[in-house]
């Protein structure tokens, strides 16, 4: 970080993302020497607090979530001393006028971070211009979702866009700032081992699942209605999906990067109609057991019936050259038996076996490559190797796996919260690990796609039981085309 001072005001500042995620991340950075010496956070949320109330409030919220042990109650005093609060509503101009009054004499390296819902996002914008905050040098990060569909996200960038030049805007996906996700890149990227296979010559299919054991977690009023679709696949799914499938990047910088992203997004084959309803499951928990805790179904927790999905499974295709005809298997859903996220990259059959007639045990397995993304971080190659024996029947193979445990290597390393990259990206302008507009477009136009196909094929909800890989038609929906999720 140089030594120009920056100055970042957020909205939402009193929100639950905030608490959790930014304010540690802001700690973490502090504590590793990375904010600048001269750093002023405005925080505002709608509810009018004095500045010492709201540090108060951080505080409290730094002891309950930094919980590496870390926490230093005069750190701790250290970064709140650089906060100040502002109430504000968008469209209430003395309360903008006040920001721009803390802001004062540091406008020219200003980032403004938007975790409020997306509604707010263009009036608050509009605000914040109103009031002097936005000059050709200001940044603006808006969390998702972008929207809810294709046309509201048009809405929103349109608004923003009108106010921010595109290289100005900076749309999280907190995915993106996960150092296992950028991992996938330097796994394909730095390796010549995967490069050559890694097209529908040598690969039979993807898998990508991201499970979570948690509920509704109290968020009824957003999650009822969005469902597993909108929160999770229209973003952190297809942020993986485009990683593993996108092509080499001539550089590792925001444009080549992203240019390459949305050409994979763009591919993605509409799934409407028929397609639709061979293709996808939507489920929803019901009461169940996870991790030996009994749980209430989800119109239980909710309180009512609801038609909005806790899980999807998806047969995706990628309709380009190097992915012709291998199906991407999507999957995601609460109330799973485990929070792990993974890719798993199923090779083909080698072309001849020399071994197939040489007795028991010696049948080819296709060799596996698993991402584990979460909560460990590891990587396995299931390969063929010969089980030691005398036996004068020929060889006998059986499937070992090469496993690389990431937290073993790196050992002693902190893991970091992905909102430090993220935070630090932003405070210091690269926006590589945030979407760009046309890629939050396609994702929507190919998730409208899928909710159209639901609704003109009545797809229905199937119930699973919590503490279950979601219904079983997920399962046949994959066993169909002769292959298994991984567990
Ligand atoms: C958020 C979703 O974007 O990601 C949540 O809105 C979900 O529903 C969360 O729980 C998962 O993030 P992580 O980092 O815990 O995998």
């Amino acid at each position: 970080m140089t030594d120009r001072s920056a100055t970042l005001i957020l909205f939402g500042a009193t929100g639950d993302l905030a608490g959790r995620m930014l304010f540690p991340s802001l700690y973490n950075l502090q504590q590793d020497g990375l904010l600048p010496q001269d750093f002023l956070v405005v925080a505002s949320g709608r509810s009018e607090r004095s500045d010492a109330a709201f540090r108060e409030d951080v505080d409290l919220g730094l002891r309950r979530f930094i919980t590496d042990g870390r926490y230093e109650a005069e750190a701790a005093r250290r970064l709140t001393d650089r906060i100040v609060y502002c109430a504000a509503e968008a469209g209430n101009s003395e309360q903008f006028a006040a920001i721009a009054g803390r802001v004062k004499g540091r406008e020219d390296n200003l980032s403004i971070y938007m975790s409020t819902p997306p509604a707010l996002f263009a009036p608050t914008a509009v605000s914040l211009s109103e009031a002097g905050l936005v000059t050709t040098t200001t940044r603006i990060a808006m969390e998702k979702p972008i929207g809810h569909d294709l046309a509201s996200s048009i809405e929103v960038n349109d608004a923003i866009g009108a106010l921010f030049a595109e290289e100005r805007i900076y749309r999280v996906d907190h995915y993106l700032g996960k150092e296992t996700v950028q991992n996938l890149i330097a796994l394909r990227f730095g390796n010549m081992l995967f490069e050559p296979l890694w097209n529908a010559g040598h690969i039979d299919h993807v898998q990508i699942t991201v499970g979570e054991t948690v509920g509704l977690e109290g968020r009824v009023s957003y999650y009822d209605g969005v469902g597993a679709l909108r929160d999770m696949v229209q973003n952190h799914v297809l942020q993986i999906l485009s990683i593993i499938a996108m092509e080499p990047p001539a550089r590792m910088d925001a444009t080549a990067v992203r240019d390459e992203k949305v050409k994979v997004l763009r591919s993605l084959r509409p799934m409407n109609g028929e397609i639709v309803r061979q293709n996808s499951v939507r489920g929803q928990y019901g009461p169940g057991a996870v991790k030996g805790e009994i749980v209430r179904g989800y119109a239980d927790e909710l309180g009512h019936a609801s038609d909005t999905e806790t899980f999807v499974a998806l047969k995706a295709h990628i309709d380009n050259w190097r992915w012709s005809g291998v199906p991407f298997y999507l999957r995601t859903g609460k109330r799973m038996p485990a929070r792990h996220s993974e890719i798993l990259i199923q090779f083909k059959p080698v072309a001849h076996s020399i071994f197939a007639r040489n007795g028991p045990g010696s049948a080819l397995e296709p060799n596996t490559l698993i991402i584990r993304l979460q909560p460990e971080e590891n990587i396995r190659l299931l390969i063929m190797t010969k089980e030691p024996s005398l036996d004068r029947g020929g060889a006998r193979l059986r499937e070992v796996g090469l496993d690389v445990s990431l937290t073993a290597a790196f050992e002693g390393q902190r893991r970091r919260i992905a909102y430090e990259r993220l935070l630090l990206d932003l405070l210091e302008g690269d926006p590589t690990l945030f979407v760009r507009r046309d890629e939050v477009e396609a994702q929507w136009q190919w998730i409208d796609s899928i909710i159209a196909g639901w609704r003109e094929a009545g797809m229905k909800i199937s119930p699973y039981a919590a503490g279950n890989w979601g219904p079983s038609s997920a399962i046949a929906l994959i066993e169909r085309d002769g292959a298994s999720w991984y567990e």
